[in-house]
């Protein structure tokens, strides 16, 4: 069982800029449109767990579901979701150890986590085994961050780095327990 972060920040720990927006996350010289590893890793996680806020964000691109995995939205506001996303995605709310035993008990042990807020979440219960951040050589300066407060340190050992597009650097790190 593993909890992962799979997420792409700038240089100064944002995951989207002032404006909510992601350009500066897409617009990378990718000729021949690489995913940058973005399959690979899908192949290996069972399900997505992301926050309301990321949820909507989805929604509003402009391109197919990006997911083939069943997507958990935690959310303790929204009642249903739309109907087009009905077979996709579930509603779920409550405590984050008990969510990601239930979703164990179902069969989806690895558990892709995706959203600031919902990051932070479970960072600060200590509920992240695997982090796996694509950093982008921008500095937004304000926007919406990756990381927040922790009652305490929590260290992760380097496993490895990647680059591609000769400008990202994906970098992989494992809980430290
Ligand atoms: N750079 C990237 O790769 C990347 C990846 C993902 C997202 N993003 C960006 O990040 C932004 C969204 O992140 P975000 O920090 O605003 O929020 P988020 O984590 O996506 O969503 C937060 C919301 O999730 C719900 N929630 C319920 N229980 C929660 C819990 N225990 N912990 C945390 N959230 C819980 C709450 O919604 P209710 O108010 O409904 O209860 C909360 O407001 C968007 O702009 C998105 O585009 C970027």
């Amino acid at each position: 069982m593993a909890n992962i972060v799979y997420i792409g920040a700038s240089l100064d720990g944002f995951i989207a800029d002032k404006n909510n927006c992601l350009d500066w996350l897409h617009d990378l010289p990718n000729p021949e449109g690489s995913d940058l590893g973005f399959a690979d890793f899908m192949a290996r996680v069972d399900a997505i767990i992301m926050g309301r806020n990321t949820f909507e964000t989805i929604q509003g691109f402009d391109c197919e579901w990006p997911y083939n995995k069943p997507v958990f939205v935690l959310s303790n506001t929204l009642k249903e979701v739309p109907k087009v996303f009905s077979d996709k995605v579930s509603l779920v709310r409550g405590e984050l150890t008990d969510i990601a035993e239930q979703l164990a008990q179902q069969g989806f042990k690895n558990l892709y986590i995706d959203g600031g807020k919902t990051i932070q979440s479970f960072l600060q219960q200590d509920l992240i085994d695997e982090l796996i951040i694509t950093t982008i050589p921008t500095i937004l300066g304000s926007g919406t961050p990756l990381f927040g407060e922790l009652n305490e340190p929590l260290k992760f050992r380097h496993v490895n780095a990647v680059r591609y597009l000769d400008c990202v650097v994906k970098n992989y790190y494992v809980r430290q327990r």
